[in-house]
């Protein structure tokens, strides 16, 4: 029995349906011994999924940047996403897909002739509550340790593991990573800068993985009249900001309120979240009515 989770949930294992307490994999899996793998989480309300087709993309995407040949096409995927989510019977919840290079001898080399593994679970999540939305978050700097691969959603977290760490241990939500003296993203977020009315993001490249809700905030953006910039920002920008908010398939858009112990603009969630976070409600509400 694995704690805190419901070990009758059924998870996707290589084709099969099985009960998440009896899923099994062998020891000599390559996301076990290397962290060889990818993954995605797609967020769904109501039992729908909020923009598969976005994560699927980026899925694919992911598994080409490392070579990882799956005989699974779109359809295939969309099936696997909408049967977990009819079997699982949850509501507002997040999707998990893994697919690692497979089971194979321990050799750093790619492996000829191994299948992937595919594992898929459903979990439910609870919205962002009533007080982080109107209080807004906290965060403190960190600088961004990980590799320069950040664009791949490698399974090999373990820079984002510590960096999570490191807010749980400085008794804040999530971490504001820098590297080189410019802002990159959070441990399991996208996160963004309001400047005058501005929405800053940092470039879409290496050093971040681009979240879908990257482009998301960019078209709500246009919806809501909110001039958008992605440029490198400065850790000056960063402390000097007006607004500051997180972005992730579970946590949605947050404004964070407290930054390195200071508060951000007037300690609270600003203009452009606010205009940020209606329209975003207003994407899952006709999700939800859709
Ligand atoms: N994490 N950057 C990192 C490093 C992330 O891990 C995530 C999401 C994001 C935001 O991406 P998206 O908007 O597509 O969720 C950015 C997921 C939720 C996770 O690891 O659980």
């Amino acid at each position: 029995m694995i704690a805190d989770v419901d070990n009758d949930a059924i998870v996707y294992l290589n084709g099969e349906y099985i009960r998440l307490a009896d899923a099994r994999i062998s020891v000599l899996d390559r996301g076990f011994i290397f962290g060889d793998g990818i993954y995605d989480v797609v967020p769904a309300y109501a039992g729908r999924p909020f923009r598969m087709a976005e994560h699927l993309d980026r899925l694919e995407r992911s598994l080409k940047s490392i070579s990882i040949n799956v005989d699974m096409e779109r359809a295939d995927w969309e099936a696997l996403v909408t049967d977990m989510l009819h079997r699982s019977g949850l509501g507002d919840c997040m999707v998990y897909i893994q697919v690692t290079r497979g089971v194979a001898k321990r050799d750093h080399a790619f492996p000829k002739n191994v299948s992937p593994t595919v594992f898929c679970m459903v979990a439910p999540f609870d919205r962002p509550t009533a007080t982080e939305r109107d209080q807004g978050l906290s965060a403190v700097s960190l600088t961004d340790v990980r590799w320069l691969r950040c664009e791949i959603k490698s399974i090999s977290l373990l820079g984002n593991v510590l960096a999570k760490q490191a807010a749980v241990d400085a008794g804040v939500d999530e971490v504001v990573q820098f590297r080189d003296g410019y802002l990159t993203e959070g441990a399991s977020s996208n996160m963004w800068v309001a400047r005058n009315g501005v929405l800053l993001a940092p470039p879409r490249d290496n050093l971040i993985l681009e979240g879908i809700r990257y482009s998301l905030l960019e078209a709500l953006c246009v919806q809501t009249d909110v001039p958008f910039e992605a440029r490198a920002i400065s850790r000056e920008e960063v402390a000097t900001a007006d607004e500051i908010m997180m972005t992730s398939a579970t946590r949605e858009v947050l404004p964070i309120t407290q930054f390195d112990g200071k508060p951000v603009g007037d300690g609270q969630p600003g203009t452009v979240y606010r205009k940020l976070r209606a329209a975003y409600d207003q994407r899952i509400k006709d999700l939800e009515q859709a």
